[in-house]
């Protein structure tokens, strides 16, 4: 069999669909999301140009379903990329449920796919901005090693309500902020989690790395313009090039990290934040 297939979750929207459209000439795709309209209306869109795709609804959040989604990957071919770039934010979700899917799901598609990525291989799991909310804020600072502890049990059935439990004693976050602080915890375990993997990927010649976006006009950043205008202008004010991403600059990206020309690159994120995160960590030069 030499079908070559790129595995990506969120692919029906924004930065996922973005990575699809930019894989889509080296590859097949699968198509990974929870509402299957999504996914069929993505995978019209894609086949117009060309591309050759497969859909697979699921949440990744649930291990037997992604455990499923990769046992058909490898039916339909050899799986050379992984990205997974499904995800929720505070602008519209509960901490419990950005807890769950957002740590639960890099959990699950490392666990289902590390066995069965081709020789060479890459994942690219999704970060964000705010997961170094712990290493640029000084007050966040103190609690790395509290909450590399708390990460530590990853694998145990409760870690999502452990992590909870991180956010509302340790950190003790009240209720307000909760769902925010849960996407910033939620997305610095995903770099804990790509630090985790390196040596366990490199054993099978294969990479594992993490992309961390800033603003990028996708539907998830669009519901916190909507939702919070003035938080999402506060935003603006913040970055140096003064304008949103545009999702295809990540789909460029993450076709750049998965192909042979990347291959050093590895066990790191990749800001891509238009230079927002550490202008304010040292005095700017006018
Ligand atoms: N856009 C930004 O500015 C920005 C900034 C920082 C980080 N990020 C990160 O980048 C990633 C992609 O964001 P985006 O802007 O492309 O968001 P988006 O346009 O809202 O797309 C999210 C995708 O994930 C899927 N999804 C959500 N929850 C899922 C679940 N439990 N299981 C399977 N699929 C699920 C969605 O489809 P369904 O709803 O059908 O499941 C959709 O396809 C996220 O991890 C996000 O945290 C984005």
């Amino acid at each position: 069999m030499n079908r070559k297939i790129a595995v990506i979750t969120g692919g029906s929207s924004g930065l996922g669909l973005a990575s699809a459209q930019c894989l889509a000439p080296e590859t097949s795709l699968l198509l990974c999301a929870r509402n299957p309209a999504g996914l069929e209306k993505a995978k019209a869109e894609l086949e117009t140009f060309g591309a050759e795709v497969f859909i697979c609804p699921l949440d990744a959040s649930d291990p037997a379903a992604v455990r499923a989604c990769a046992q058909y990957a490898q039916d339909l071919g050899e799986i050379v990329h992984v990205v997974h770039t499904a995800g929720v934010s505070p602008a519209n979700t509960p901490a419990q449920d950005i807890l769950r899917i957002n740590t639960l799901g890099p959990v699950n598609v490392v666990e289902a796919f590390h066995p069965l990525l081709a020789d060479g291989g890459v994942m690219i799991l999704f970060g964000s901005t705010a997961g170094y909310s712990f290493e640029t804020n000084p007050q966040m600072a103190p609690l790395i090693p509290a909450a590399k502890e708390c990460f530590g049990h990853w694998n145990e059935a409760d870690f999502d309500k452990q992590l909870m439990g991180f956010l509302t004693g340790v950190m003790g976050v009240s209720e307000p902020y909760l769902s925010g602080s849960a996407y910033c915890l939620s997305k610095f375990f995903v770099k804990y989690f790509v630090y985790a993997n390196v040596w366990r990927f490199a054993e099978r010649n294969c990479r594992i790395l993490s992309v961390s976006p800033g603003s990028y006009l996708t539907r998830m950043h669009q519901a916190l313009i909507d939702n919070q205008p003035e938080t999402a202008a506060g935003v603006m004010k913040g970055i140096p090039l003064q304008r949103w991403g545009h999702a295809y600059e990540m789909g460029k990206l993450v076709a750049f990290l998965c192909s042979k020309g990347a291959g050093y690159i590895n066990g790191v994120d990749i800001l891509a934040d238009g230079g927002c995160t550490f202008p304010s960590t040292v005095p700017q030069i006018s």
